[in-house]
């Protein structure tokens, strides 16, 4: 599938022996993103929501329209859902902040996962110590599923539970409807991490009935800085902003202000309006490959690394051995030899992969490790970029033997 891709994407063609296995770091981006960004600057640069003239008329509509696109590429009710942030962080910081403060309580519990990244684990510890309220983690067994008994136990009477679909580390994917009903049960909302999981495969909010979901665009072929947080009506409406100024202001009078309506609420000062439009293309271009197509290329690809790894002596893999239950990267380690001399080295093959703890340190202390080399796949990826990296590491564990 996708056999043609790469020549959509220039850097392919600028550095043809690229082997780039990291697009669970960042994605690379298609000419038609780039040259939507390009197109916004030299023929349609101006502010949104506020000119009256054409150019200015027209930023503004093209910025709503993607809002709407991604509105149906979740599966959102309504485009008041969706929010404009700069990425997944800001858009976990944005429920913590808005959510969290007003409803959180002294000795309330916030249950989160032991796979956590940082940005969905670190907010959740701050609000949990400004607020003495408990921060409990769910773990996972050695295969790195999420313990189901475990959950259940620790989410009992909790106010938030927040989890990721897709794992950045272990790769698994989470059954993240069952885990949202289990802790609407106990009258607790559910917050979803999508940064790997919606650039990746369907996502339908309605669906999952998560509370609030977060998710970047730069994973998933649009350009840096724009990042979206959906959220249920009700629940944005009970949030409070936490940035104040700008567009998310109604009316100001010396003495009171009042905020404007969702979902430019959360969307205080100028925004990356060119990253906007560049995720709009982005979204057409995924659109057009289709979810599904895009979940099976990368499930192939994971499935046909999987068999070559294990046939590989000293390489051990965490996370599930099965592919079906996994989104598009492995992390894994060599005996005796550091993650980052391993990546080092494959960098030498041009082969770009991550190593060290990929922002997820509670995950690696579980699994008693330090780092790991995580490889990562895309649309664009063919299984002779497997190939390559199965040589390279084959050369890596000569050099070290
Ligand atoms: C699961 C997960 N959550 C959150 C993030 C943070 O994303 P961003 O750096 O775009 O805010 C990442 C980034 O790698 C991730 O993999």
């Amino acid at each position: 599938m996708f056999n043609n891709i790469k020549k959509d994407f220039p850097i392919f063609l600028n550095i043809p022996d690229l082997v780039y296995l990291d697009s669970a770091a960042t994605s690379q981006k298609p000419q038609q993103v780039i040259d939507s960004v390009t197109k916004f600057y030299s023929k349609e640069n101006a502010n949104i929501a506020r000119g009256l003239y054409k150019i200015a008329e027209d930023a503004t509509m093209n910025y709503e329209q993607v809002r709407s696109k991604v509105q149906k590429f979740v599966n959102a009710k309504s485009s008041n859902e969706i929010i404009f942030t700069q990425n997944t962080t800001s858009s976990l910081n944005a429920v913590m902040r808005g959510w969290g403060e007003n409803f959180v309580k002294k000795h309330d519990k916030i249950v989160t996962t032991v796979m956590e990244h940082h940005s969905n684990f670190v907010p959740w510890q701050f609000l949990a110590k400004r607020k003495q309220a408990n921060l409990v983690v769910v773990d996972v067994d050695d295969d790195g599923q999420i313990d189901l008994g475990d959950f259940e136990k620790k989410v009992k009477d909790s106010k938030i539970v927040t989890l990721s679909t897709v794992s950045n580390v272990l790769g698994v994917i989470n059954n993240v409807n069952k885990l949202c009903d289990i802790a609407h049960e106990q009258g607790a909302i559910c917050v979803v991490d999508g940064a790997q999981s919606v650039p990746s495969m369907p996502t339908d909010v309605q669906k999952i009935n998560c509370d609030f979901l977060a998710f970047s665009g730069h994973k998933m072929l649009a350009p840096f800085g724009i990042g979206i947080l959906y959220g249920k009506e009700e629940l944005l409406e009970k949030s409070d902003p936490f940035v104040y100024g700008s567009q998310m202001i109604r009316k100001v009078t010396q003495k009171e202000n009042e905020w404007n309506d969702l979902p430019y609420k959360f969307e205080p000062g100028t925004p990356d309006i060119s990253a906007v439009i560049g995720l709009g293309k982005a979204v057409d271009y995924l659109s057009v490959l289709g979810m599904d197509n895009i979940h099976k290329h990368e499930q192939m690809l994971i499935g046909y690394l999987l068999k070559q790894f294990s046939e590989l002596d000293g390489l051990n893999v965490l996370g599930p051995e099965n592919s079906k239950q996994r989104g598009g990267l492995v992390s894994f380690s060599l005996d005796k030899i550091h993650s980052h001399d391993v990546a080092a080295m494959l960098a030498e093959d041009n082969i770009c992969v991550r190593s060290g703890h990929h922002c997820a340190m509670p995950i690696h202390e579980r699994f008693g490790l330090a780092a790991t080399t995580r490889a990562s796949v895309y649309v664009y990826n063919q299984k002779e970029d497997i190939d390559k990296l199965i040589n390279s590491l084959k050369q890596v564990q000569k050099v070290f033997s």
